[in-house]
């Protein structure tokens, strides 16, 4: 990311507008000599209907807010203001962790009153961009551009804005219909009854000022409006004759706010087709984009083939040449190259390359799984170390578990780390062989090369290159079967009576 302070903005060519409003084209350097951001993420989000602060809620694995504040660093050094609500000390946390600065507003009085909120001590530099916290699709390189655009023209404010059609909750610009110019920004319950489906152009919530027409202009307002609220979009009116520009942006999408779940909804999907869009790019076949669903922190190198319906979160990384899926769900994972993942759920472990797990396993938090390591149909691994090409069969449930390379955990072998009170390990040495079905209770070493015999229950620890078996001796006895049969057929013609009739039915 580009960080620029103080500001110096090398102008081009930009179309000159004669009205203040519109385009602008300058040719000589201009110089912003200082500049803050401020975030709004102060509202109650009431439309969500969420008791978790709005800016706080998860898009893509992160919070709304961090995208927003990703933006605001990409254009200033200096950490940005975010104004936010006294009670959420989730958010003023958050705030702080990413390195920006919380300025709390008494009470949700409304934008304006959030931008007045910001203390003298802050107000010092000379341009102030102002973000929605409620639109995280923004990016730096817009922001960058309505920078330029203010600069260039030395208006007291510069508005983004975007052209949208049929009904909606943005704040529209009104414009002098004889020239053209902003006369100033018409909330949506201010603007009584609407109908049809007319194309208009809206406020999108991204602004830059000039700090001290801003800071006088957030004095005269006034909350006479339909929400009683001071509305920093009513500082665009005020400041129409010291100039007013506006930024028109192509992609109404991407300064898109989210106000209730529809909204959110909508966001994701967009926030999700550009995760998509970045992992194709580099290489990654998605057989299926629309159902797979990458958090924003995933990175998958090129060749890795994703098959439909996979979930793949937090900070998962993949490694390049491996089949993931279908439905294989992954949270926060570090998976080698050339791995081979099937219908599973794998959390918080680490896989190494060439690993092959197959269908319905589960991968539990804490696992460190070595080089070409097997895992068969609905095994389950947890806190285990599991070394290279070792073979963990299906059913098996290896739990806090030491298990050195080149083992073979048969099928249906279980680790009871869990004596009731704590848990404890299990230790199979390199080249052990666990028969089928054993019960390795814990704490348990089972010694290098040895051999556990199908179906024991090992209760103590096997030395190096030995057999444990631990069950009872077969017995087989001769002819039993036969005479149960015997004995089943004489119960048969005696007591029930059978199904099929003595004489055909005429
Ligand atoms: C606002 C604009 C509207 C614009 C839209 C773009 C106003 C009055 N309206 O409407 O013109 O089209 O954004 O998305 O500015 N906030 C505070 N303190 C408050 C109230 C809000 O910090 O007292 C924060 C919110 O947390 C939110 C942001 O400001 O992040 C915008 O507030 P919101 O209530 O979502 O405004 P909109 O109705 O979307
Ligand atoms: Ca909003």
């Amino acid at each position: 990311m580009i960080r620029v302070s103080p500001l110096i903005i090398h102008a081009a060519m930009l179309a000159l507008a004669s009205s203040g409003v519109g385009n602008f084209v300058y040719s000589h350097h201009m110089a912003l000599s200082s500049l803050r951001t401020v975030i709004l993420a102060a509202g109650q989000g009431t439309r969500l209907r969420s008791s978790t602060p709005k800016v706080l809620h998860a898009l893509a694995g992160r919070p709304v807010l961090s995208y927003v504040l990703d933006a605001a660093h990409g254009v200033s050094a200096d950490p940005p203001l975010v104004v936010v609500h006294p009670s959420h000390q989730e958010v003023q946390a958050f705030v702080e962790a990413s390195g920006g600065i919380p300025v709390p507003q008494r009470e949700s009085r409304g934008t304006g009153d959030a931008v007045r909120s910001i203390p003298e001590e802050f107000r010092h530099a000379d341009t102030f961009v102002v973000l929605s916290g409620d639109t995280p699709l923004v990016t730096g390189d817009t922001v960058r551009n309505i920078i330029d655009r203010h600069a260039a023209t030395g208006n007291a404010a510069t508005v983004a804005t975007f052209r949208l059609r049929g009904m909606n909750s943005y704040g529209r610009i009104e414009r002098d219909p004889q020239n053209g110019t902003v006369c100033g920004i018409r909330e949506a319950r201010d603007r009584g009854e609407e109908s049809g489906n007319e194309e208009h152009e809206y406020n999108a919530g991204l602004y830059c000022f000039a700090s001290d027409h801003l800071f006088a202009a957030l004095e005269k307002l006034t909350p006479d409006n339909a929400q009683g609220e001071y509305y920093l979009s009513d500082v665009i009116g005020l400041l129409v004759p010291h100039g007013v520009g506006t930024f028109v942006l192509d992609d109404a999408e991407e300064l898109a706010g989210i106000n209730d779940q529809r909204d959110f909804a909508k966001v994701e999907q967009v926030m999700r087709s550009k995760i998509a869009d970045r992992l194709m790019d580099g290489g990654v076949h998605l057989v299926d984009p629309a159902t797979t669903y990458c958090d924003w922190d995933v990175h998958v190198d090129a060749g890795t083939t994703i098959q439909p319906g996979c979930v793949i979160q937090g900070k998962t990384t993949i490694g390049a040449g491996c089949r993931i899926g279908p439905y294989a769900q992954l949270r926060d994972m570090l998976v080698g190259s050339g791995c081979s993942i099937g219908s599973s759920t794998l959390e918080e472990s680490k896989l190494g390359a060439g690993v092959t797990v197959g269908q319905y396993c589960r991968v539990r938090t804490g696992c460190t799984i070595d080089d070409s390591v097997y895992l068969g149909t609905a095994a389950e691994v947890k806190n285990a170390h599991i070394g290279a090409r070792s073979f963990i069969s299906h059913f098996s449930c290896v739990l806090d578990a030491e298990v050195g390379t080149d083992v073979n955990v048969g099928a249906g072998t279980v680790t009871c780390n869990f004596d009731g009170t704590s848990k404890h390990r299990t230790i199979m040495g390199d080249g052990a062989f666990i028969g089928s079905d054993s019960i390795l209770v814990a704490p348990c070493v089972i010694g290098k090369h040895a051999y556990v015999g199908a179906g024991s229950v090992i209760t103590h620890d096997v030395p190096d290159d030995a057999l444990a078996v631990e069950r009872n001796q077969q017995r087989n006895v001769d002819g039993w079967a036969l005479r149960r049969r015997a004995h089943m057929s004489i119960q048969d013609q005696g007591t029930i009576p059978s199904p099929t009739p003595l004489e055909p039915s005429s």
